[in-house]
């Protein structure tokens, strides 16, 4: 009998409405004049205020751009020192350098979010943000993080790449003077590739306005190459296991670059990908509306995938968010061999995640233009080289879970 693979990432929010959506707008050559600009990014933004509380929303093309119009809104330049935590993407450590600020990494708690122990020891006169990272879901100390910083009048925004828990009171993202959030392809909502900011300062807003807009929009082509994504990844996993055909439809997308990297070689070094900071294109706009609305279904069930986990893997296996109630975009477990385990799981059709397994991810990313200096995160680096992510996404059923756990349970 075949056993059905089950992934973590490729595509894990694409969703049958994704793919007509898709498809649609693909099939309308007549109508690509709109694929850029239109209604729908406006709509958006009306959509995340309400989801959100809050006055101001503003959509851009990624998460990383976001993060950039940020840092330049707080007038962060030159000169400044941000805090980031350690274990984190190089695209965050990116976005500084781009603002002409350096990275100051702090190192992080159990559950993978920044410590406030160690952001006061390095405070220094240059600190002038302090980035809060709401890790794989886990909320960070909001609270605590934003007291220091006004203490020393440091400028905050959350990093809400990988949160968007709306149903919490006060939801991550609207605590600190500006929050990012993405809607890249493995993020909580996803339109491929996307990103808006959130603020409920009024100065703060005209900044954004007027950083926004100068900005380009994104070629034609980048948007048609983006809209290929869902009905392909659907495909792709979809034939899977049938004979290697979607195996097939995934590697002639790489070979052919239909879908652009989420992470581009010239980022990994430390350079701008030379396509962003752009507009948020109207079409992908129609993608990350549809999925706004389904977002409490999908934090539902990503709570329930990993509580599954959280009672299924076996005690000894440490699980840094086993008592965290957030909607976690994987469910991270520390293990001693994580490549021996992928390896294995592998051969068991189980394919897992191999997200921040270098304090600065991905893996081949180039940590002397990151700055980050071996030694000075020491719990970040033992955590990254012991990481394996676990999927929670809507296409893992409760059996998938089990079966990923008892796997696990097997393996280590
Ligand atoms: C913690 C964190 N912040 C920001 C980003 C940037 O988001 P985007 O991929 O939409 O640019 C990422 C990307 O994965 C991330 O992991």
């Amino acid at each position: 009998m075949i056993r059905r693979t089950i992934f973590t990432g490729l595509g894990p929010n694409i969703d049958s409405d994704a793919v007509t959506q898709s498809l649609a707008m693909l099939c309308m050559p007549w109508k690509w004049r709109t694929l850029r600009r239109g209604p729908n990014s406006k709509a958006l933004e009306q959509s995340l205020q309400r989801l959100y509380g809050v006055p101001y929303a503003r959509t851009i093309d990624s998460g990383r751009s976001a993060l950039l119009i940020a840092l330049r809104a707080l007038n962060i330049s030159k000169g400044d020192d941000v805090l980031v935590q350690a274990y984190t993407c190089m695209v965050v450590v990116n976005a500084i350098r781009r603002a002409g600020a350096s990275p100051i990494f702090v190192d992080i708690r159990d559950d993978l979010t920044i410590d406030p122990v160690d952001v006061v020891a390095k405070i220094t006169p240059r600190t002038k943000a302090l980035i809060i990272q709401h890790t794989f879901g886990a909320p960070a100390q909001t609270d605590p993080l934003i007291a220091i910083a006004k203490k020393h009048g440091i400028a905050t925004i959350e990093d809400c790449a990988h949160s968007m828990d709306t149903d919490v009171t006060p939801p991550p993202g609207t605590q600190a003077d500006i929050a990012m959030l993405s809607f890249g392809s493995d993020k909580p909502i996803s339109s491929v590739r996307g990103g808006a900011i959130i603020t409920s300062d009024p100065a703060i807003e005209k900044r954004i306005d007027s950083l926004m807009e100068t900005l380009p929009d994104l070629s034609l082509l980048m948007v048609v190459r983006l809209l290929f994504q869902p009905p392909l990844f659907a495909l792709g996993r979809a034939t899977y296991d049938l004979l290697g055909f979607g195996k097939g439809v995934f590697l002639l997308m790489k070979t052919f670059h239909v879908a652009p990297r989420t992470i581009t070689q010239r980022e990994k070094q430390g350079e701008p990908d030379g396509f962003s900071p752009s507009r948020f294109p109207n079409a992908l706009a129609v993608l990350a509306l549809k999925q706004v609305n389904t977002l409490p279904q999908k934090n539902e069930h990503r709570k329930k995938i990993a509580r599954i986990y959280a009672q299924t893997l076996h005690p000894s296996i440490r699980q840094p968010h086993r008592a965290v109630g957030s909607p976690l975009l994987r469910y991270i477990v520390l293990v001693e061999y994580p490549h021996k385990v992928a390896q294995r799981a592998k051969s068991k059709s189980i394919q897992l995640g191999d997200w921040y397994q270098t304090v600065i991810a991905p893996g081949d990313s180039n940590m002397r233009a990151a700055g980050y200096i071996a030694g000075t995160c020491p719990r970040a680096e033992s955590f990254a080289l012991r990481s394996i992510n676990l999927p929670t996404d809507l296409h893992i059923s409760h059996a998938d879970a089990e079966r990923i756990a008892v796997c696990m349970n097997s393996l280590v």
